[in-house]
């Protein structure tokens, strides 16, 4: 039965809009102080029971998706089923030039604050600032502060070229390092290594940023991981079995797509060449900003969508496992864009959540990645291209 409307009685759904509306409306005036003051106000607005965003995502019970006949591998915390979220390149500028990027970031931490049961931890897949600047890296770790689950970052190139990486190191430690959580090992690297482009052309530091920041203007050099990094890789990797289950974090997708706009790594045959010692091997990355699945060997790629904006398709083709995005709502700035989550099975192979605003969830199993898509194809988007 319908419930009537009651006049003067306004909605949880109308109040909490209104009051997510003021809290954005307000953003562009605050300084430093205030704006942390309505930042934790407005993580406290989430948590309040039944104030769930509208298009907030419903968690699937992990434990419930498992298959029966898994295969767990042994030994201390293996064969526990987890989840992780994450929230990727949502290029902050300051906010006296743009706050829209602030909303949806917010939006995003608001997404993961109401995800039950909360995700073990929080991935953040670089591009965090715009142009680098001290004041979008800081607006970006006070605004992350705010999730209630424990926090991982990794860098994008837009984090990195102004200063080099002295203030996102800063704020954030080393980019390149490693965990182990629930029996899986985890690597976070730095992908989007350049080489020096900007010494011979005396470039200023905002002019190599810049240069940077236009992906496709043929003068940057292409990402790659570099010769150390596959070095230390190579040297973690060593130190696990080849069975336990491996996820690797890299901001630039570790293959080779579309070299022009820099979706591309150029040593990822290299990389590829260290990881196929383990068993089962997961890449997410950032910055292609899409639904972008693809399988080389034993390695499961999966893209991650950004809180900023979506990019085209490249040019040159999609791997056959992508489950192509429906072209977004140009009159809706936050349409094509989300945020999402990774179920982690026990024998550490992942179904990949894409939380994407104004429709329903995408989720790539780890049976249709496993079997090269012959299996558990994922339904089409909900909502017809624009
Ligand atoms: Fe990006
Ligand atoms: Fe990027």
């Amino acid at each position: 039965m319908k419930r009537p409307k009651m006049p003067g009685v306004k909605s949880v759904e109308t109040k909490y809009m209104e009051e997510r509306e003021a809290l954005f409306r307000d953003l562009a005036k605050l300084d430093r102080r205030a704006f942390m003051k309505v930042s934790a106000a407005a993580a406290g607005i989430v948590a309040a029971r039944g104030l769930l965003p509208p298009q907030s995502f419903q968690m699937v019970q992990v434990a419930s998706a498992q298959e029966p006949n898994e295969q767990a591998p042994s030994g201390k915390g293996r064969g526990e089923s987890f989840h992780f979220a994450y929230i990727s390149d949502s290029h902050l500028y300051d906010r006296t030039l743009n706050d829209r990027f602030i909303n949806s970031i917010m939006r995003a931490v608001d997404d993961v604050n109401a995800m039950d049961p909360q995700p073990d931890f929080v991935l953040f897949g670089g591009d965090l600032a715009q142009l680098g600047s001290p004041t979008e890296l800081e607006l970006g770790a006070q605004i992350l502060k705010n999730l209630k689950a424990p926090l991982r970052v990794m860098v994008g190139e837009h984090d990195w070229y102004l200063d080099m990486g002295a203030k996102w190191r800063e704020l954030f430690g080393e980019p390149t390092y490693s965990f182990d959580h629930k029996g899986v090992h985890f690597v976070t690297l730095n992908s989007v290594v350049e080489k020096d482009f900007w010494t011979a052309r005396k470039l200023t530091d905002k002019e190599r940023m810049l240069t940077v920041a236009g992906l496709d203007n043929g003068v940057q050099s292409p990402f790659s991981v570099g010769e150390e990094q596959r070095a230390w890789l190579k040297a973690d990797l060593a130190k696990i079995k080849p069975n336990t289950p491996t996820v690797i974090f890299s901001h630039s997708p570790l293959y080779k797509m579309y070299k022009p706009w820099n979706f591309w790594t150029d040593d990822a045959d290299e990389v590829q060449a260290i990881l196929r010692r383990q068993q089962k091997v997961t890449v997410i990355h950032g910055h292609t900003h899409q639904l972008l699945t693809n399988r080389i060997g034993n390695i499961h790629f999966h893209g991650m969508l950004s809180t900023a904006w979506p990019w085209p398709y490249a040019p040159e083709g999609l791997p056959a496992l992508t489950v192509q995005m429906a072209r977004p709502d140009p009159f809706n700035p936050m349409d094509g864009c989300g945020d999402g989550s990774m179920n982690v099975h026990a024998d550490g192979l992942i179904d990949k959540v894409y939380n994407l605003w104004n429709r329903n969830p995408i989720t790539i199993t780890k049976t249709y990645t496993a079997t090269k898509g012959a299996k558990d194809k994922p339904q089409a988007p909900t909502r017809a291209s624009y």
